[in-house]
């Protein structure tokens, strides 16, 4: 009995801490970039975004052709507009939890996975995302 309400305090503690700390002060590390480096980064951010998006749509209709494609797309825009010296400006943790992204877009481009796990890393994904935007902000 005592051991089932624990349990469900700890549940219901995981599921409202990160909102309810979204919310207090922000206390999330400041990353500090040049105008150009905030434009790349933000402007990736919105294309993933919409990447994202397009993903959900494109599994809907079966495309993965497409769905690959628009991966690529998506990866080969940023590496061709990334500003020299902003992998020295970004923290090791930055960096870090923006490469654990990768196998996640890998997965999604897979035309031979199973739709399922396409989903599932598309949703692995965005718990990255969210845990990023958690942790850091831009200034
Ligand atoms: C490595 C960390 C990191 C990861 C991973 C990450 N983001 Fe971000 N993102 C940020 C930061 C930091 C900001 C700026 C937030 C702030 O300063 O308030 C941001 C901002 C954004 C914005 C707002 C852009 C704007 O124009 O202001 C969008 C949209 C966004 N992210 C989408 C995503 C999506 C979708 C993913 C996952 C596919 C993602 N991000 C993954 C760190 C990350």
């Amino acid at each position: 009995m005592a051991k089932g309400l624990i349990s469900a305090l700890l549940v219901t503690l995981c599921l409202t801490w990160p909102a309810a700390n979204a919310l207090a002060a922000d206390e999330r590390m400041a990353v500090t970039l040049n105008d150009e480096q905030k434009s790349f980064v933000l402007g990736h951010m919105r294309d993933m975004l919409e990447a994202l998006t397009d993903t959900q749509q494109l599994l809907l209709e079966g495309k993965r052709e497409e769905l690959r494609q628009r991966i690529a797309n998506l990866q080969s825009r940023e590496q061709a507009n990334r500003p020299k010296g902003l992998g020295k400006q970004i923290p090791p943790a930055f960096r870090a939890m923006a490469q654990s992204m990768r196998p996640h877009w890998q997965a999604i481009q897979n035309p031979d996975l199973s739709e399922e796990e396409v989903r599932q890393h598309a949703v692995d994904l965005m718990r990255v995302c969210n845990a990023c935007h958690l942790t850091f902000s831009i200034q």
